[in-house]
């Protein structure tokens, strides 16, 4: 089939695509965008083996030297697109309302009508690949169909280790199976003769979602969550929206499996802001003591989470890898995760070793030494001494890597299962150096939705943006809830309200903070493995084995319930991080009120009555 309006481009549409309203939108993405070849993605390793070629024959790709990382590459980016651009990022619902305060808004037709120009003819001189993608295993209830057109070969490579990508998609779609269709371009068209750079975008970026209609459109970053719309775009924002309507929950949480010596399991799914740790937590090795304890990973950042009859939630990872941030990981942060990037990585803005390998901050705790010269993340030489000097980083704070689930050794049995995991707990937790404390868990499912309603954390490099700064974070959710945050806290209290009507045990809600502070500034707790004993606490808890203690906030372990086995950390310090400062909760509740008033519209009334309830608590 071939549209009038392709100036004579084949469309050359593959038998194994047999859906004849796909076809004719592949055509009119084709004839708005003008590009010089269509290539459909099957999914098949040759395709992808010559992509990668492509792309190293394009200067986008460095092979990485395949005794040290076989059939692995490096990316640079442009300086400029190295991360999310949440202000560029759009949910254009008919109603400003139903985007909510959190989110940039603009009237879907005058959005259209301006993107209609910056589209057409923006794929010039490239081949236009259509991508198609499962998020979650291919034909789980659960699981969704997106296809992604783009101008990026980049892309289609990393959505095939990120998704479930190829020919196998178009079987469950069938002829007339639902899509999201998910265009994308680095919006730097190429003029006859021109000669292309390294990694082509676009000053202008526009990241855009059409919740109602359940259309993503990306323009101008060839970057992360901004060009693999699967990810963000898709498994959060459009994906939150499709939960609220249908009834399950989308959310930017990591699912892992903990299996205690006896060889009970449980699940737990655990929200943290970007860069905070989400990785490692759910590959997470028991620390000594532990003997017994099995830790096993279902998905590191979304889990899309659906009541079943018997009235438990069940969990999917819709992704099929990890695109995770690179520094900071070493053997003692992550052993899995660096055991799975052994080799086919694709890493994105790490520095290149002499000797042709891959180098980020953090890899000299492992090795006890930095190298003696790399090229860093921007083509530069970059020397201990210059880092010195100058501050230079080898690699960007957001360099990442891109690796297949299968790669991690510590991958849960169940991961790919299309029932999804039963799950006994949710944790949320935000990145902040005081008033928030180790671990608590709230009384009942509403005062969890506060808890996770009123999270902040101190911003990272995972957005561009000032760092470091303290942001209220919902549910970790506030780059990525598709629809007015308000209704959204709505959606989870309908959620446990309907599950306790029907007579179901709700997923204890717990509330995390790995990050506080000592009196010199450093992190207390020692974090990484051992969490494993706030997630012991948290287990003992769920079988009636750990009483706890009532705080102003939740319920919170005594010393003598976290096992410390192997571990030197005395009640003192313990008291450092679990303590709650009075003064430092009085400020923290007027900006609990700030957030509120902000978030008046919807806003539902049981999170005011629970914030009075913790106002009068936190006073006595
Ligand atoms: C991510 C993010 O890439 O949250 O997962 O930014
Ligand atoms: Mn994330």
């Amino acid at each position: 089939m071939n549209s009038p309006a392709m100036h004579g481009l084949q469309l050359n549409t593959p038998d194994f695509v047999k859906h004849p309203r796909l076809i004719a939108w592949v055509a009119d993405m084709a004839a708005l965008c003008k590009p010089a070849a269509i290539h459909w993605c099957d999914g098949s390793q040759e395709e992808y083996q010559a992509l990668c070629q492509q792309l190293v024959d394009a200067g986008t790709f460095t092979k990485l030297n395949p005794a040290k990382r076989p059939n692995s590459f490096l990316a640079c980016s442009d300086p400029s697109d190295v991360a999310r651009v949440e202000d560029r990022t759009y949910i254009c619902s008919a109603r400003k309302e139903d985007a909510g305060p959190t989110n940039n808004w603009m009237e879907p037709a005058e959005m259209r009508a301006t993107l209609g120009p910056l589209f057409d003819g923006c794929m010039a001189g490239r081949t236009m690949y259509v991508v198609p993608f499962s998020m979650g295993p291919l034909g789980s209830h659960i699981a969704h169909i997106g296809i992604e057109i783009s101008d990026s070969a980049y892309v289609a490579v990393n959505q095939r280790i990120m998704t479930r990508m190829g020919r196998a998609v178009y079987d469950v779609l069938g002829v007339d199976g639902a899509f999201v269709p998910c265009m994308h371009t680095v919006g730097a068209p190429l003029a006859a003769g021109q000669a292309d750079v390294k990694w082509p975008c676009n000053k202008t970026k526009y990241i855009v979602h059409f919740p109602e209609t359940r259309e993503i459109w990306s323009y101008g970053s060839g970057y992360g969550g901004n060009a693999l719309l699967g990810k963000k775009c898709f498994a959060l924002r459009i994906a939150s929206t499709m939960g609220r309507d249908q009834g399950w929950l989308a959310e930017h949480m990591l699912i892992l499996g903990v299996t205690n010596p006896q060889g009970k399991k449980y699940h737990v799914a655990a929200a943290f802001p970007s860069a905070c740790g989400k990785t490692n937590f759910s590959m997470l090795v028991p620390p000594e003591g532990f003997a017994g304890w099995k830790v096993t990973t279902i998905g590191d950042d979304i889990a899309w989470v659906k009541p079943h009859s018997d009235g438990k939630l069940y969990a999917i990872n819709p992704e099929a890898g990890y695109f995770g941030v690179a520094p900071g990981t070493n053997y003692h942060t992550n052993p899995n995760c660096m055991a799975s990037l052994g080799h086919d990585v694709i890493f994105t803005n790490v520095a290149l070793t002499d000797d042709g390998d891959v180098w980020w901050e953090g890899m000299e705790k492992d090795t006890g030494t930095t190298p003696d010269h790399l090229i860093d993340w921007q083509g530069k030489d970059w020397t201990p001494q210059i880092a010195r000097e100058t501050g230079a980083k080898a690699a960007h704070p957001n360099s990442r890597f891109t690796v297949a689930a299968g790669n991690n050794p510590a991958l849960d049995a169940a991961w790919d299962d299309a029932a999804g995991v039963p799950i006994d707990a949710f944790i949320f937790g935000g990145r902040r150096s005081t008033t928030v404390p180790l671990v608590t868990e709230a009384r009942n499912w509403v005062e969890g939705v506060y808890m996770a309603a009123t999270m902040g954390s101190e911003t990272t490099a995972a957005a561009v943006g000032q760092q470091g700064v303290v942001r209220r974070d919902p549910f970790a959710m506030l780059p990525f809830t598709g629809y007015n945050v308000s209704d959204y806290f709505q959606h989870w209290l309908n959620m446990g309200n309907k599950l306790s009507a029907a007579g179901a045990k709700l997923p204890a809600i717990y509330c995390v903070n790995w990050f506080r502070k000592g009196a010199d500034g450093k992190f207390v707790w020692p974090g990484y493995g051992e969490n494993m004993r706030v997630l012991k606490w948290m287990i003992d808890r769920l079988e009636g084995n750990a009483k706890g203690t009532e705080t102003g906030f939740g319920v919170s372990p005594t010393y003598g319930e976290i096992t410390w086995d192997g571990l030197d950390f005395t009640p003192a310090q313990f008291e450092t991080v679990t303590s709650l400062d009075k003064a430092d909760w009085k400020a923290e509740i007027a900006l609990h009120t700030e957030l509120f008033t902000q978030l008046a519209y919807h806003l539902p009334a049981e999170l005011t009555a629970t914030k009075l309830q913790l106002e009068q608590r936190l006073a006595a």
